[in-house]
């Protein structure tokens, strides 16, 4: 087992309460880290640094945890950048692109599949994310299904079941048809395929109703619980994720009062999806009120294409500063701690001994460069522990 030593970190975020200046972000000036092939070992000052089998010098850049990408759908073929032009022109969002990525999908072949989305999982890491949720949600059949949710074992243990999506077209006015066939055959043959069930409930998507009736079979079927809610409504997607104690609900665009104390009494993260929020022209989430109430928030991708063909965290995070009354630090935890509590994990989003040695050295002295320089080449060097 090789260790090695991460000297001059002008500023190391270890989103560890116990280190440095003891806040959240457990900041430390002038730090150094070392860690082996998985973990790391040591954090502390720069100059009282053990030796280790090699050096990486950080050559005064800032460091930070890995981000923890919670929310993609980066399984797909095809692009949908005439209704990205349409919407910016004054067109409105309602959902009704997604049957056009199904088509593009199903007609695609496993190999160009697994090239795509090889590409964009490089563009996300290249960026800085070193843990990634994917969810299948473009194929909307048992065998295409499957095969998404395969594909996407091969590039994350982080893998989502969104049958979900919307009522493909074959099944025209037959909803209660579909939604037997997610929470029957096609639950069954995805259920081992994946740790999570997701479901887009939402206006022109999935009732609260239907979303429970799944969502509960998904329960049955060994799976955890996430979900798409309030994105394009006040359509009770957060309520209905606190009453199953899903781990997650993902873009509460709209929510009500009642909804952010349910959200700020329960386990369940708000995750904040802006690049959604910006592709789709919609006004952006308050995350000031989440965070004000006392509601854990993390920030995410929603890499797809149709609302938010986004692989750049950076950029989630500047938008998240500037559009929705997040301080940088609050951003930079929910991106990465804040996406690991959205997935229920322990081991990443923080480099605490012990921790995931996954982290991001950035060609800047401080973290804040990621929303002070947006769309800037911030990120120089992405690492990812081995096991
Ligand atoms: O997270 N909201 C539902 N699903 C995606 C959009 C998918 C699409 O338009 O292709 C989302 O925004
Ligand atoms: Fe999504």
């Amino acid at each position: 087992m090789t260790t090695r030593v991460v000297r001059h970190i002008a500023e190391l975020t270890t989103n560890d309460p116990s280190l440095g200046d003891h806040s959240v972000m457990g900041r430390l000036l002038d730090a150094a880290l070392v860690h082996d092939d998985g973990h790391v070992l040591w954090v502390g000052r720069d100059d009282e640094a053990p030796d280790a089998d090699e050096v990486l010098d950080a050559a005064n850049g800032a460091v930070i945890p890995g981000f923890v990408d919670s929310h993609t759908h980066l399984v797909f073929a095809g692009e949908r950048s005439d209704e990205f032009e349409a919407r910016m022109a004054g067109q409105h969002y309602d959902g009704g692109g997604i049957r056009r990525t199904v088509e593009a999908t199903r007609a695609a072949s496993t190999d160009e599949l697994r090239a795509t989305t090889a590409a964009r999982a490089a563009e996300l890491r290249a960026n800085g994310v070193t843990t990634v949720e994917i969810k299948s949600a473009y194929e909307l059949t048992t065998d295409g299904e499957v095969r998404l949710l395969d594909l996407a074992g091969e590039f994350s243990d982080e893998v989502t079941f969104l049958g979900a999506h919307v009522v493909p077209e074959e099944f025209g006015r037959d909803r209660d048809g579909y939604v037997d066939l997610v929470g029957g055959a096609m639950m069954d043959a995805c259920a081992p395929r994946a740790r999570w069930a997701d479901v887009f409930c939402d206006r022109g998507a999935f009732s609260v109703d239907e979303s429970r009736a799944i969502l509960l079979r998904a329960r049955d079927a060994g799976l955890e619980l996430r979900l798409h809610g309030n994105q394009l409504g006040d359509t009770g997607g957060v309520a209905l994720a606190v009453e199953l104690d899903a781990a997650s609900v993902d873009h509460c665009t709209f929510v009500r009062d009642d909804d952010v104390l349910q959200l700020a009494a329960s386990s369940t993260v708000a995750t904040l999806l802006p690049g959604a929020d910006f592709s789709t022209r919609s006004a952006y989430p308050s995350a000031r009120r989440l965070l004000d109430a006392g509601v854990v928030v993390a920030l995410a991708t929603d890499c797809n294409p149709g609302t938010s063909y986004v692989t750049n965290m950076g950029f989630v995070i500047a938008l998240a500063v500037r559009e929705m009354g997040m301080t940088f630090d609050e951003a930079l935890w929910a991106a990465t701690r804040g996406g690991a509590t959205a997935l229920r994990r322990g081991d990443v989003g923080r480099l605490a001994v012990g921790a995931r040695a996954d982290f991001v050295v950035l060609d800047a002295p401080r973290a804040a460069h990621l929303a002070y320089r947006p769309g800037g080449a911030v990120v120089q060097r992405t690492e990812r522990a081995l096991r």
